[in-house]
């Protein structure tokens, strides 16, 4: 049973409304949510859309068991990766032609970082962020490695006065516009100015980005960026990620992972790389098609619908996760580590508590989904397509309920699994 502070009341009457008014509210029904979970960890797994399951077993029994290799052609397959990544690309505001889905992450951002240092010869220099997700790093100092060049790490606030201090010396920057842990939201058009205006390049990773707030990708002239599938575009476990190579970089994009895939004729079979004229150029070997096929069923569930309403949506559900969080959990040993400017805002907001791990646990025990970063963070994310206002007012109210009645210290609560 929750107990009811003060101003609870009013905060279910505001979470109605606000769910009344919502435009998207009808979106919630293109996924498949189980009964009783808030779900609100999106930003690590999104929830399964309701596209999905007929369109995988459509590609299993009729395109892979009937139509076998000639799903090749007759199925689209060939198309897939640069299909889907239009689809993308519509997301995060890049025009057809310059994103591609397969691989991960991880290697994409390695084939297009590299790529994106080759395109800077002769400077020294690769910044990225001491608080970027691990991969990122380490991918950074592997492409240091091969190519030579110091790996600096500038948190993002810094990046733009460390680019004017070294002019000339930086090939690339490589951040993330949504902090993985804090949600923290950086400024796109400006750190991708300041690049440019040191003559370096901007390699931007959307995987906090992509279908969860408007990217503006061509708009603010970035030059290379990544995301992946299976968060915000929920596209599934291990889904395909993409790469965007801009237009202008499509002709010089020299990566490091030649596979046939890119080749200008791949089934000319000639013995030497001939890269492709377009973005073709960056597909690399055969993708995971079933998984490809998910992802861009997962897609269709932003079909009719505007960044700028998801983003609007997105904003409203984190402020009232945050004002819920002021007034119900307020002295039980939490700490906000999200910004509260909408603006500095991205669709996430995590809170501090030395106890993170056993009250994320005892909250999904409870059907309250979020996850925990060590070490002491507790995340909440907010996929604006299937969570509810009151979905962010149940889980702020469990959280104070778990908190204040110490549920969390039950010995059940204690054992971290690998996967927190
Ligand atoms: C910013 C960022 N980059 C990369 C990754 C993961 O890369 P991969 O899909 O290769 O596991 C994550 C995963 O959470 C991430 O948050």
């Amino acid at each position: 049973m929750l107990t009811d502070p003060a101003g609870l009341t009013g905060l279910t009457t505001r979470a109605a409304a606000l769910d009344a008014a919502d435009p998207l509210a009808a979106v919630r029904d293109r996924f498949l949510l189980p009964d009783g979970v808030v779900y609100l960890d999106g930003n690590s797994l999104g929830a399964l859309p309701a596209a999905v399951p007929a369109a995988v077993e459509d590609a299993v029994h009729r395109q892979w068991g009937t139509d076998l290799i000639r799903s090749w052609n007759a199925n689209g397959w060939w198309e897939a990766p640069v299909r889907t990544g239009d689809a993308i690309g519509r997301l995060v505001g890049a025009a057809p032609g310059q994103t591609v889905a397969g691989d991960s992450t991880s290697v994409q951002l390695f084939n297009t970082l590299l790529a994106a240092a080759r395109l800077r010869p002769g400077r020294r220099l690769l910044l990225t962020d001491p608080d970027h997700f691990p991969t990122d790093q380490y991918i950074a100092d592997s492409v240091g490695r091969l190519l030579g060049l110091d790996v600096r790490r500038v948190p993002a606030r810094d990046a733009a006065a460390v680019l004017a201090a070294e002019a000339g010396n930086v090939a690339v920057a490589a951040y993330a516009p949504v902090d993985y842990r804090t949600g923290e939201l950086y400024d796109m058009a400006a750190l991708t100015a300041a690049a440019h205006a040191a003559g370096a390049l901007m390699h931007w990773d959307l995987c906090h980005a992509a279908g969860a707030l408007p990217v503006g990708l061509d708009a603010v002239q970035a030059d290379f960026a990544v995301g992946c599938g299976y968060k915000y575009l929920s596209g599934g476990p291990g889904a395909p990620a993409f790469a965007y190579v801009a237009h202008r970089h499509q002709e010089g994009f020299d990566h490091p992972l030649t596979g046939w895939h890119g080749h200008a004729e791949p089934f000319a079979m000639a013995g030497t790389y001939t890269p492709a004229a377009d973005i073709t150029r960056a597909r690399i070997g055969t993708p995971a098609l079933l998984s490809l096929i998910a992802l861009e069923a997962a897609l269709t569930a932003f079909d009719g619908v505007e960044m700028a309403a998801v983003r609007t949506k997105s904003l409203s559900l984190t402020g009232f996760f945050q004002e819920c969080a002021d007034l119900l959990l307020d002295g039980l040993g939490f700490t906000a580590a999200t910004p509260r400017d909408p603006e500095r805002r991205g669709s996430q907001v995590a809170l501090r508590h030395p106890e993170a791990y056993p009250l994320v646990a005892a909250l999904t025990a409870r059907g309250v989904i979020g996850d925990m970063r060590a070490p002491d963070l507790l995340r909440f994310g907010f996929n604006a397509l299937y969570v509810t206002h009151a979905d962010v007012l149940r889980a702020v109210a469990e959280l104070r309920d778990i908190a204040a009645s110490g549920a969390h210290l039950a010995p059940a609560f204690q054992q971290r699994p690998t996967v927190t």
